[in-house]
């Protein structure tokens, strides 16, 4: 499986600097011997996410993230080991034979079989839509909506014909299994047992992932009938929740615009595309994940939501800038007119005017706010106007900058003709009650950029110990071999006893001690995050041999331990039965075991 030879990636590990690798996607900051900066794999407000440059490791001290600048690219790219081996030797001199390019070996041959289906599919409805008279009609409607030959082919649209198992018997000529066409979501297998197209006379829109491989379709029907559009349906290969439509088009956009404008609907983004606005991307009709925020905040912070202008519309605009506010982003609100999405905005008005007047008249996420609860309210009915105040204090209550706080309220004062020092006085209540929560769920630290260092994990003795003991014989290859004789692979915890075994096998072949190198190794995610956590544990270089006799000893006693607390239990059982003699005997016992604890 492994096609690149192992000289070849030590030679690329030894020359790329993790540091370097990182900063491309994180700011960091140089603090003692590590580098800080915001972790890129779950939403922070302050720096735990810590590099080593010594050992060419990562750690965050938040989400356990770690590894080597491999595991880094495999986790901030989503790509195999392969892949991120590729990567790594594009930003260095060292060359890869031609031979061994990675060609998509990620995938296990199952799901590299599904996608190969989709890409066919896509090949085939693609020509029916440009080439021939069954596709004209669906072409027509394209170009009656402004789609063009160019887009057509940016965005791969294709035409499904109209037939019950054209596709299906397109894909199985060229030796697709029925059972995988099914799995792919491609195919439908009816009660008869019979397979038959999913997709018929419909718009082809294909899905990719964000390596762009296509994954998925979405057909739009031609003429007024439901549903409007149809998805193909989850599987391995495709997952709603963690796609965004055309990221892998908009992805360097976005990261060179320093902003995303995240829309509603893939046929919005298609307009917006034409409207050069190509840092656009969507979700796929369902509400914004996690899982799709994450995505983004690797590559972006300020996002510009630009959603429907109709009821649900800025309901799901109000709950995503929330959403994207609360991961650290910078967020703004681009609003239209009554009713219209973006793509009809740019239909009627123009593309010059969507990006003046919509995108480039974004609100500020509080200005969005001011709107938003406003709706529904009539302000001259004084019991709207004062909930009106009310949840408009509220929020600036919750703004961090003084100058901007001060800004909106007396913006308010004015607007409703109240005094400044009323509503300052009840905003001031009512920040004060913000921050005493904020500290009590110590999730936000607001000492920015100051790095949080490791907590004190609270763990038993035995864990503790266990953990220690791996620091110091990751780092000095006769301590690896001491414990060897001593506990073999008799760590408590399953995680430990792997990296254990691994590391004898490291050491016994010869190998020095390196936590980068011996990471390459490893394949396992978890025990990667594991080892570089260990790894960045701060010990003492010398381990003296009364040290390390008694984190065996810790070691060993907890299994003991947990037998004596058995025991116990037994005893008071006896006692409990009135069985005298037998809680004596096996009071015995206990104390000739609590000897050996010693
Ligand atoms: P809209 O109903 O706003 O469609 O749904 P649209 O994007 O404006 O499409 P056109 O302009 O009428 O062709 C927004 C998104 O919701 C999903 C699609 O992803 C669509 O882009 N959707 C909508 C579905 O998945 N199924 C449907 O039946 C309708
Ligand atoms: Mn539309």
């Amino acid at each position: 499986m492994n096609r690149i030879s192992e000289d070849i990636i030590e030679k690329i590990r030894n020359t790329i600097d993790i540091v370097d690798v990182v900063s491309e996607y994180v700011q960091l900051k140089k603090q003692g011997r590590n580098h800080f900066g915001l972790c890129p794999f779950h939403g922070e407000k302050s720096p735990s996410f810590s590099v080593s440059s010594d050992k060419q490791i990562y750690h965050c001290f938040g989400c356990g993230a770690g590894g080597n600048v491999f595991s880094f690219l495999m986790e901030i790219e989503g790509v195999s080991f392969l892949e991120a081996v590729q990567q790594a030797a594009e930003r260095t001199d060292v060359e890869l034979p031609e031979f061994e390019q990675p060609v998509s070996t990620r995938l296990n041959t199952h799901e590299a079989k599904m996608i190969e289906a989709h890409e066919l599919l896509k090949k085939f409805y693609h020509h029916l839509l440009v080439n021939t008279k069954e596709g004209q009609d669906a072409l027509a409607y394209l170009s009656n909506r402004g789609i063009n030959k160019e887009v057509i082919e940016t965005f791969g649209i294709g035409y499904a014909p109209s037939s019950w198992d054209f596709g299906t018997k397109f894909l199985q000529k060229r030796g697709f299994t029925l059972d995988l066409l099914e799995s792919a979501g491609i195919s439908i297998k009816n009660s008869e047992g019979k397979y038959f197209d999913r997709f018929r006379n419909r718009i082809m829109f294909p899905l990719w992932n964000h390596q762009g491989q296509v994954t998925a379709f979405s057909g739009r029907i031609l003429d007024d009938g439901e549903p409007k559009y149809l998805n193909s349906p989850e599987s391995d290969v495709f997952q709603k929740s963690k796609t965004l439509y055309a990221f892998h088009l908009a992805r360097q956009q976005i990261r060179k615009k320093q902003q995303a404008i995240l829309l509603e609907g893939f046929v919005d983004v298609i307009a917006l595309h034409r409207a050069g606005l190509t840092n656009s991307i969507a979700t796929m009709g369902t509400a914004l994940t996690e899982e799709q925020i994450k995505i983004l905040k690797r590559n972006v912070d300020h996002v510009t939501v630009c959603y429907d202008s109709d009821k649900a519309g800025i309901e799901a605009a109000y709950r995503a800038s929330a959403m994207l506010k609360a991961a650290g982003c910078e967020v703004r609100v681009a609003m239209m007119p009554d009713g219209l999405d973006p793509d009809d905005y740019i239909k009627k008005f123009g593309e010059s005017k969507f990006r003046t007047d919509v995108i480039g008249a974004s609100l500020t996420l509080m200005a969005f706010k001011l709107q938003y609860f406003r709706r529904g309210k009539d302000l001259k009915d004084e019991a709207d106007r004062i909930s009106y105040i009310d949840q408009v204090v509220k929020e600036i209550s919750h703004i961090e900058k003084p100058v901007e706080k001060d800004h909106y309220l007396r913006q308010l004062a004015d607007e409703f003709s109240i005094s400044l020092d009323a509503l300052k006085s009840q905003e001031f209540q009512l920040s004060k009650q913000v921050k005493k929560r904020d500290n009590e769920g110590a999730s936000r630290n607001t000492i920015f950029n100051r790095p949080m260092l490791p907590a004190k994990k609270m763990l038993p003795a035995y864990h503790n110990a266990e953990r220690l003991l791996l620091a110091h014989m990751l780092r000095d290859q006769d301590v690896a071999f001491k414990v060897q004789d001593a506990l073999g692979g008799l760590f408590n915890i399953e995680e430990h006893s792997a990296i254990a075994a691994y590391l004898y096998g490291y050491y016994e072949e010869g190998h020095q001690p390196d936590v980068n190198a011996f990471l390459s190794r490893i394949e396992d995610i978890s025990l990667q995050r594991v080892i570089s956590e260990i790894s960045m544990l701060l010990i003492n270089e010398e381990l003296s041999s009364q040290e390390l006799h008694d984190y065996i000893k810790q070691v060993l006693n907890y299994p003991k331990s947990l037998k004596i607390k058995e025991k116990e239990a037994e005893r008071r059982d006896a006692e409990r039965r009135q069985e005298f003699v037998k809680a004596a005997q096996i009071q015995m016992e206990i104390i000739q075991m609590k000897k050996e604890l010693k």
